[in-house]
């Protein structure tokens, strides 16, 4: 275990780092965060320094995916503190996870230390208020042990690196950027599967529509649901919004991801703007009908969705200030720009 200690030529206590214009790439921060689970404790090792990992070779993350990641952001506030975004949800969602891949749950208590932890120790690389970055944070679960049979494995590692990121779709959020994304005929998630916890499993399987549809330009693939083929479910790693009329709309499946991006907006679009939200299926067809459309997740932030295309179909929607509302509300909560009236910050520094 080693105690950080950085030394500093001026007061900026930053790295030289040209934040402002970072794209969503992995950058090795100097510390992370470890825990190890074995015979029915997990013991926290801490803030380490190695960046590889040596595991044994038969270990069931390896071999049948048993394997979980979360993301979530932090950054600097206006008032200069630093904070994390709502770190208790992703826990929550990490054990959902866990419960379901058969391992043992990660106590909410060492989660958000490693988070506070490993935050704590890399603080130089968290960029700083008004560049436009974060500092991505990614939570992650590995079944090991020397293994073979298809079964749980009675060992696991936690672990947290962070990494100063920009946007994760190039030229990020605003009128002038909008994306294209093209819908698969491929499926991410089955519809009684794993497409509601965040296994490593359901990320590999989206390699392929995704490089099919970046090929012809398109930003994304857009999923649909996997019985049907006639709902609208995810936007790549993102959840779809969209606006019919005055209502917020966002699909309801068990096969799309719970995001916690999607959950606070439409928190802040009822409780803020007072505007009318449902979740609900989304037939492909309603595209004809709704205003605007936009993607949301921890990495995404808000995209606005300029085109869909679909085969030789394609729909337009324009950039609608609501989205820009929204981006504001929320990015506002998560920078200190503006007051926290749900209590989503969690501050760390
Ligand atoms: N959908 C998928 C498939 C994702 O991987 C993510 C990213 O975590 C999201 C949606 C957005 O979720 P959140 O807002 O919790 O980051
Ligand atoms: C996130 O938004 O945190 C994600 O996990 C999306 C992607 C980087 C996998």
């Amino acid at each position: 275990m080693t105690q950080p200690r950085y030394y500093f030529n001026d007061d900026n206590h930053k790295v030289n780092l040209d934040f402002a214009n970072l794209g969503f790439d992995y950058y090795p921060c100097p510390y992370r965060f470890e825990a190890v689970y074995e015979l029915g404790v997990w013991r926290a090792r801490g803030v380490v320094e190695e960046t590889s990992m040596t595991l044994p070779e038969g270990s069931q993350c390896l071999h049948y995916g048993q394997q979980l990641f979360e993301g979530m952001k932090v950054n600097t506030g206006a008032d200069g503190k630093v904070y994390a975004f709502r770190p208790a949800e992703n826990s929550r969602r990490m054990n959902d996870g866990a419960r379901y891949l058969q391992g043992p749950e990660v106590p909410e208590d060492l989660f958000i230390r490693g988070v506070e932890e490993v935050t704590r120790a890399n603080l130089p690389y968290v960029p700083p208020y008004g560049s436009g970055a974060s500092l991505y944070v990614r939570p992650f679960y590995l079944g090991i042990g020397d293994n073979v049979g298809v079964k749980p494995a009675s060992k696991y590692v936690f672990r947290i690196f962070v990494t100063p990121v920009g946007p994760y779709f190039k030229g990020g959020f605003g009128p002038d950027q909008g994306k294209s994304f093209r819908v698969s005929t491929l499926d991410r998630a089955a519809p009684f599967g794993t497409g509601h916890i965040k296994a490593g499993g359901n990320y590999a399987c989206s390699f392929k529509p995704g490089a099919e549809a970046k090929e012809q330009g398109f930003a994304e693939a857009i999923y649909l649901d996997p019985k049907e083929h006639r709902y609208i479910e995810e936007i790549g790693a993102a959840n779809f919004l969209a606006f019919k009329g005055e209502t917020l709309i966002t699909p309801d499946s068990h096969s799309v991801l719970p995001s916690i991006t999607r959950r606070s907006l439409l928190r802040i679009a009822r409780e803020i703007y007072s505007w009318p939200v449902e979740e609900r299926l989304i037939d492909k067809a309603e595209l004809d009908e709704i205003e605007a459309a936009a993607a949301c997740g921890t990495a995404a932030v808000i995209t606005w969705i300029r085109e869909v295309a679909d085969g030789e179909k394609t729909w337009t929607f324009p950039f609608d200030q609501r989205w820009q509302q929204l981006y504001d509300s929320l990015v506002g909560i998560q920078t200190a720009a503006i007051d926290d009236p749900f209590g989503w910050r969690h501050e760390i520094s």
